[in-house]
């Protein structure tokens, strides 16, 4: 049922038809022999058979095309054969086994969690607020350059990035269901051949213009089979969509672990991983329900965030995380992302207020005199927002004082109206 054509070529290695016809004569030879007493279990598993049958039986879910993450993250044989024998015959099973056991791969644990900064996970928005600054306070000292230095790819978090494969659940990297012949084959221009073209040379170019034809599929209105269309919002598909986004995500993914990630990872990259949570968020407001719904949507998020700050719209993470019980990390990620917007962005302005919004209880006052500081050095650098915007950007500094005022001392409420004052006069 599985079987699909195998639209995975692997086409300088392997075509599973001249792999099939140039394995075929020992396989007889095999059985010519056995005839006595036919024990097809005996066989010597073959990995050139291996090698084709994941492609044609495995790859629709499996996005690496060859098996990558099969010896990546370490599965034994048993489990290999375990999971294999739901796609394929108990031969087969063994087959693939033999052709991951020949791939060169340096492996990881099994339940290593693709990206997370590893060696320090905090349990709690404390924890996380404790380890970063050394205390429960936005720290009076940090500068706009300090924040920006900080590598976000390094930041403890409470948040526990997906495993690669679980068994229950949706809270892990692997697509449940295969990507669809509606999506690749969509358009002019189908996924199908750049995927193809991917997996027969895996360049950064390949997988971009790849990613990048799964993702006019999964949207494009035209197509009607398309999940992630939007708007209108009724004809978003939640699951179908997180399915097709997670499938690409994986592919990202495992371009990364094999490549490394010194390469860029750029926009069109990590906004998948994004996107993933995205699906899970629209699911969730839309339909009131999406499975692991916060979750998803924080971690993913929070996950493309970690590596493009200056573009995601902080207050969607922002929400998530509080959501989850995590100001402090939500605090962090929306001013870590105001200090990376570029020159001239609106954007900033919003940052501040949903910062002062999230922010937890005492946190309030450094928030706002950090945020606004910000903002009085881009203004006085000449970074101000495009003339349209100003009257909007004016008004978010003054709500941002009216949110915090009822918390502060008045001392601390005349410190900050003086630094609206400020950067109010040069956005007239
Ligand atoms: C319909 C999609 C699909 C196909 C086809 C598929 N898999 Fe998977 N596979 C998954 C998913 C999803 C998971 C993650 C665990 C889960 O959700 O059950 C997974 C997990 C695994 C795991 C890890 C299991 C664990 O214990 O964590 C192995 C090994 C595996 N698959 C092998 C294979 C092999 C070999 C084939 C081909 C013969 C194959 N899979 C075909 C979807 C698929």
């Amino acid at each position: 049922m599985m079987r699909r054509e195998g639209w995975v070529l692997l086409t300088h290695l392997l075509r599973s038809r001249t792999v099939v016809s140039l394995v075929l004569p020992s396989l007889a030879a095999c059985d010519s022999l056995s005839v006595a007493a036919p024990d097809l279990g005996r066989i010597q598993p073959n990995p050139a058979l291996g090698a084709a049958a994941f492609a044609v039986s495995c790859a629709v879910c499996h996005a690496s095309g060859d098996g990558f993450d099969l010896a990546y993250f370490s599965y034994p044989d048993s489990t290999i054969i375990r999971r294999a024998v739901a796609h394929v015959d108990s031969n087969t099973a063994r087959d693939i086994v033999a052709y991951v056991r020949t791939l060169s791969v340096q492996p990881v644990a099994r339940d290593n969690r693709p990206f997370q900064p590893r060696d320090a996970l905090a349990d709690t928005d404390l924890a996380f607020a404790l380890r970063l600054f050394g205390t429960d306070a936005w720290p009076a000292d940090l500068t706009s350059e300090g924040l920006r230095a900080i590598d976000l790819r390094q930041v403890p978090t409470a948040l526990r990035f997906p495993l690669w494969s679980q068994e229950q659940g949706n809270m892990d990297w692997m697509p449940d269901d295969p990507l669809s012949g509606s999506l690749l084959d969509y358009g002019d221009e189908p996924a199908r051949k750049y995927l193809d073209a991917y997996l027969g040379h895996r360049s950064s170019e390949n997988l971009r213009a790849a990613v990048s034809a799964v993702r006019r599929a999964e949207r494009d209105s035209l197509n009607a089979a398309a999940p992630c269309v939007r708007p209108p919002l009724a004809r978003f598909q939640p699951r179908a969509c997180f399915e097709v986004r997670r499938w690409t995500a994986t592919l990202i993914a495992q371009h990364l672990l094999r490549f490394g990630t010194s390469e860029t990872v750029d926009t069109a990259l990590y906004n998948v991983w994004w996107d993933v949570g995205d699906a899970a968020r629209i699911g969730r407001a839309r339909d009131g329900d999406f499975e692991n719904g916060i979750a998803n949507w924080a971690t993913w998020m929070y996950l493309g965030w970690s590596f493009g700050a200056s573009n995601e719209t902080s207050v969607w993470l922002g929400d998530a995380l509080t959501l989850l019980g995590l100001r402090r990390h939500a605090v962090f990620t929306i001013l870590r992302s105001q200090v990376a917007r570029p020159r001239g962005s609106p954007i900033p302005y919003n940052d501040l207020v949903f910062a002062t919004q999230f922010a937890p209880g005492g946190w309030a006052f450094p928030v706002v005199k950090f945020g606004y500081a910000h903002l009085l050095a881009r203004v006085k650098d000449g970074d101000v927002p495009p003339v349209e915007r100003r009257q909007q950007a004016t008004e978010a500094i003054s709500s941002v004082f009216n949110a915090a005022a009822p918390k502060l001392t008045p001392p601390q409420q005349a410190t900050l109206a003086a630094l609206r004052d400020e950067i109010a006069a040069y956005l007239q």
